[in-house]
């Protein structure tokens, strides 16, 4: 009974277990511009009229009917639906013309209207880990059927035409053409997996965690990403222990994307050694001189150390991993690390370290979308403590240079910072989703990507 229990409640916790990384929301306005896109793209409609024009060896011709022809098939009009658990539920409404000659000589044209429906079941490809949909209990149900044969002719030679005939012929000639457009649809999902570069820092694959799972609104599919450095190191996501979850507040039909903080986090644990900078500038925007003349201005002790100005350079280096964190409306990069000050010497010598502080700053990141990358951009947020670890100018109180260093990281370091994240985060590549259009919301622990299509 315990073992039971086990199997049930520990089967719940493995489902609801830490998350992946990324989760895919389809919903039925991408599902249906796909289908409807990979249609033309499968010049669908030409396969089917020359499929039905071929003379096809094993089946009969239609008795009483000679020279049998198809024609006119009627663009496709395709209408999707969700099957919870299982997939989409396809269905193909179109109509043709069949032409012949009866067995009395004349010219006969019979005008079918019909849908083609299947189920669409989506499955994980074992060998490439890929979702894919496979068509399933294709069937054919005729609708209106119309012909220019006298009235005397009917009924009998049409519901023997339509029993015995169109039903046996049909589906193998129209069925052909779902699988067809699922080829396209499935040829969509082709690049998922490939390791998309973070510029020359590592890679990002999107895999997924598990065979997508299809309710009555949508398809979800859980990413685990995995975030690699170049010699193939692979950078753990942090177990943040909560759910994602997409707020419920978009439209019915839409799709989302969502990037957890985690998944951020360690994508740019790749880009963390270029995070440490020197400055040695003297002029940066709106700062003043970087000499030891400004400095001097602030810790008087600089000056008796330095009577005549020298530059200044700034050594910054990150010393623990930078974290993404978001909280509705807000997402932020938490730096650690240390800032050195030096005071450069004449020619052929070393500069003097002046002091080294250690600093927690936050950066407030603004996200955006350029060329399907996730494009980040920071400005400072709040220096949040600043610690003197070594001076060799004596003591002073470090709490004098906040507004320095304050308007420091804003003018000098960030500008390197926002440099760094140009490299742009890749986004799954799938059903040629262009990602340009996309809303971007903040939201506890995860930003999510609003998905329009153009
Ligand atoms: C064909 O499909 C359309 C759209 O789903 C539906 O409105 C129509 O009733 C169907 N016709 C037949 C004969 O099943």
């Amino acid at each position: 009974m315990l073992r039971i229990l086990c199997l049930v409640l520990c089967g719940l916790l493995t489902h609801t277990r830490a998350d992946p990384g990324a989760l895919l929301r389809l919903g039925m306005d991408i599902m249906n511009h796909e289908v409807q896109s990979a249609m033309d793209e499968s010049h669908i409609l030409e396969k089917m009229a020359a499929e039905a024009g071929k003379k096809r060896p094993g089946v009969k011709p239609i008795k009483g009917i000679t020279d049998m022809k198809v024609k006119d098939v009627k663009l496709p009009v395709i209408t999707l639906s969700f099957t919870p658990g299982v997939g989409i539920f396809q269905c193909v409404s179109t109509g043709m013309t069949i032409t012949g000659k009866s067995f009395i000589g004349k010219n006969m044209e019979i005008t079918v209207v019909l849908n083609i429906t299947a189920t669409n079941r989506l499955l994980q490809d074992e060998e490439t880990g890929l979702p894919v949909f496979k068509s399933e209990g294709c069937e054919v149900i005729l609708g209106s059927v119309k012909t220019n044969l006298p009235s005397n002719m009917m009924p009998n030679v049409i519901n023997k035409f339509l029993d015995s005939t169109l039903h046996k012929i049909l589906p193998g000639l129209m069925c052909p053409a779902i699988d067809a457009v699922l080829v396209y649809v499935n040829k969509k999902w082709a690049n998922l997996n490939d390791a998309m570069p973070i510029g020359q820092m590592g890679t990002v694959k999107y895999v997924l965690t598990s065979i997508p799972t299809t309710t009555a609104n949508y398809i979800q599919v859980d990413f685990s990403p995995v975030v690699q450095q170049p010699k193939g190191n692979t950078i753990k996501l942090a177990d943040t222990g909560e759910a994602h979850e997409f707020p419920d507040d978009y439209a019915e039909g839409s799709s989302q994307l969502l990037l957890s903080a985690a998944f951020l986090t360690a994508e740019l644990a790749l880009l963390q050694k270029s995070f440490d900078v020197n400055i040695q500038d003297k002029m940066i925007g709106e700062l003043p001189p970087q000499t030891t003349n400004t400095l001097a201005g602030f810790i008087p002790k600089v000056a008796e150390a330095y009577p005549k100005s020298k530059p200044l350079m700034t050594q910054i280096r990150i010393n623990k991993p930078s974290k993404v964190t978001m909280k509705a409306g807000k997402s932020l990069l938490h730096f650690h690390g240390t800032l050195e000050m030096f005071a450069a010497q004449r020619r052929g010598k070393a500069p003097a370290s002046l002091f080294l502080l250690e600093a927690h700053f936050n950066l407030k990141i603004q996200y955006s979308v350029r060329e399907d990358r996730l494009q980040m951009t920071t400005s400072l947020d709040r220096l949040l403590s600043l610690s003197r670890k070594s001076s060799s100018i004596g003591a002073f109180d470090e709490k004098e240079l906040t507004g320095f260093i304050t308007d420091f990281l804003q003018e000098a370091y960030i500008p390197a910072v926002n440099d760094v994240l140009q490299v742009g985060l890749p986004l799954p590549d799938f059903l040629d989703m262009n990602y340009n259009l996309a809303e971007l919301n903040i939201v506890e622990n995860a930003l999510v990507l609003d998905l329009k299509l153009g």
